[in-house]
């Protein structure tokens, strides 16, 4: 049953619950107050009946005063039954039925609804007491015709009018509920189109009403849609990316070999040549591997006490002799930090940050290297004089594969653009953080910090 029939028939069957409810109130509430006329006028014409009723010392009643008794409703009728259950009198004198046979039993005055010669009837049943004891019994009783009438015209009103107002809600109601489904059933028509079509730069159009449950339902679905996109565009870019980064040395091994092969003779500028690009295949390959296992948090880290400033030292003398006298590589501050991480893998992240500020600093340029304490966290700065980057370039030198437009044409064929990406997915596993700010022209400083410990899950 569709969501549209099951509201519809819901909000009905409430309408419908709740008038059969207030219209049985109402009818039980008419029914009382009648009922209540009827037994006032009975109670009111016995008293008077009584009044005039007369009792010889042989317990006979005088009929002739009880046939001149004058009532105010004509459709009464009055019965007096003997201790004997004799009808003594009765008035119209065909009714010879009893009016209330049950009566008899309880003795004591009481109303009842009975049937008596084929009339619906409400009867009052007195009994009739004198000093010397019972004497028998008067019973009144009115024809409920009226009552029945007005009862059953109530009854027909209140059963069409609920059913038509049922009908009236029903109606409403669909057509409300379609309105509001609308663009749900237009959403799903748009969302099976875009899986058909694979076409994932499509959205779903916010219908007029934003803020509805079903606006915020299509605007979830369409910020799933661009995540969902920038995800496989991501994927493409990186298939390329890698793909782009093999081609380039397999080519080489390839030529150098068909290169050997003309000559038939083993050739040591080619086996250098094919080493050296076998070395950048199997760092790029481990690079992309650690990337993977860095970026799904399952990095394996052996995690123990860590002595940044002895780190922070191998570093400096390690990029120092390999930058030779290019750029000037310095210490600013150097305090005495230890945090609990992976030694390896942190001294990576500074040989990445530090080999790129000489790599891209110009020659006569400084580097310079600090690290100091904050409150609960380790401080490492790498600044440089270099050019710096480009606002364009900055918001993305931490994506796989992503290589300045500079660095692209000056240093062609030497970085895969995954040190940063690495450096950052490290230190996120660390739960650290990685910033860098940057002018151009001027230089860069990236911002290392990481927590002295680390949460009781990790280690
Ligand atoms: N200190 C810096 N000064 C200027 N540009 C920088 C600096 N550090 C990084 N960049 C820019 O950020 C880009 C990404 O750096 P990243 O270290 O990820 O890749 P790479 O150095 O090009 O290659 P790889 O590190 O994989 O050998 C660089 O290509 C460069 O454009
Ligand atoms: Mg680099």
């Amino acid at each position: 049953m569709s969501l549209r029939v099951r509201l519809t028939l819901l909000y009905t069957t409430l309408l419908g619950g709740t008038l059969l409810l207030f219209g049985s109130l109402v009818y039980g509430l008419v029914s009382l107050v009648l009922l209540n006329q009827v037994d006032t006028l009975l109670d009111q014409q016995s008293s008077n009946f009584i009044r005039i009723l007369r009792v010889d010392s042989s317990g006979q009643y005088d009929t002739r005063q009880l046939d001149s008794f004058q009532t105010t409703d004509n459709n009464l009728v009055f019965q007096i039954w003997g201790t004997n259950r004799k009808l003594q009198f009765a008035r119209p004198r065909s009714w010879e039925a009893p009016l209330d046979p049950l009566a008899y039993q309880v003795g004591v005055a009481m109303y009842n609804t009975t049937f008596s010669q084929g009339s619906h009837m409400r009867v009052i049943s007195v009994p009739l007491l004198t000093q010397r004891g019972g004497v028998g019994m008067l019973q009144v009783g009115v024809a409920l015709t009226l009552f029945d009438t007005t009862l059953q015209a109530l009854a027909t009103v209140l059963v069409v009018l609920a059913i038509l107002s049922m009908f009236i809600a029903a109606s409403i109601a669909g057509l409300v509920i379609n309105r509001a489904l609308a663009p749900l059933a237009t959403a799903t028509q748009i969302a099976t189109t875009i899986t058909k079509a694979d076409d994932l730069s499509r959205r779903i159009p916010v219908s007029e009403a934003p803020d509805t449950e079903i606006g915020q339902l299509i605007q979830a679905f369409n910020a799933t849609l661009s995540r969902l996109e920038s995800l496989f565009n991501t994927q493409r870019r990186f298939v390329a990316d890698v793909s782009h980064e093999l081609r380039t040395p397999l080519t080489v091994i390839k030529g150098e070999v068909s290169l050997m092969r003309k000559i038939g003779e083993i050739d040591i500028d080619s086996l250098d040549s094919i080493e050296m690009e076998v070395d950048r295949l199997t760092r790029l390959v481990g690079n992309l591997l650690l990337l993977a296992q860095a970026e799904s948090g399952r990095l394996p880290l052996d995690l123990k006490p860590v002595e940044l400033d002895t780190v922070l030292l191998e570093v400096f003398h390690q990029i120092r002799t390999l930058a030779g006298e290019k750029v000037i590589l310095q210490i600013n501050e150097i305090d005495q930090v230890a945090v609990v991480g992976d030694r390896d893998r942190l001294k990576q992240v500074l040989l990445n940050l530090v080999s790129n500020a000489v790599q891209y600093t110009p020659a006569g340029g400084t580097v310079t290297l600090s690290l100091s304490k904050t409150e609960e966290r380790a401080r490492i700065t790498v600044s440089d004089t270099g050019p710096g980057i480009p606002p364009n370039d900055l918001p993305h030198i931490f994506e796989r594969f992503y290589r300045g437009e500079k660095s692209r044409v000056r240093t062609q064929g030497t970085g895969f653009g995954l040190g940063l990406s690495i450096a950052y997915w490290i230190v996120r596993n660390h739960n650290g953080s990685i910033d860098v700010t940057s002018l151009e022209g001027q230089g860069t400083t990236f911002i290392v910090l990481l927590p002295f410990k680390q949460p009781q899950a990790q280690s």
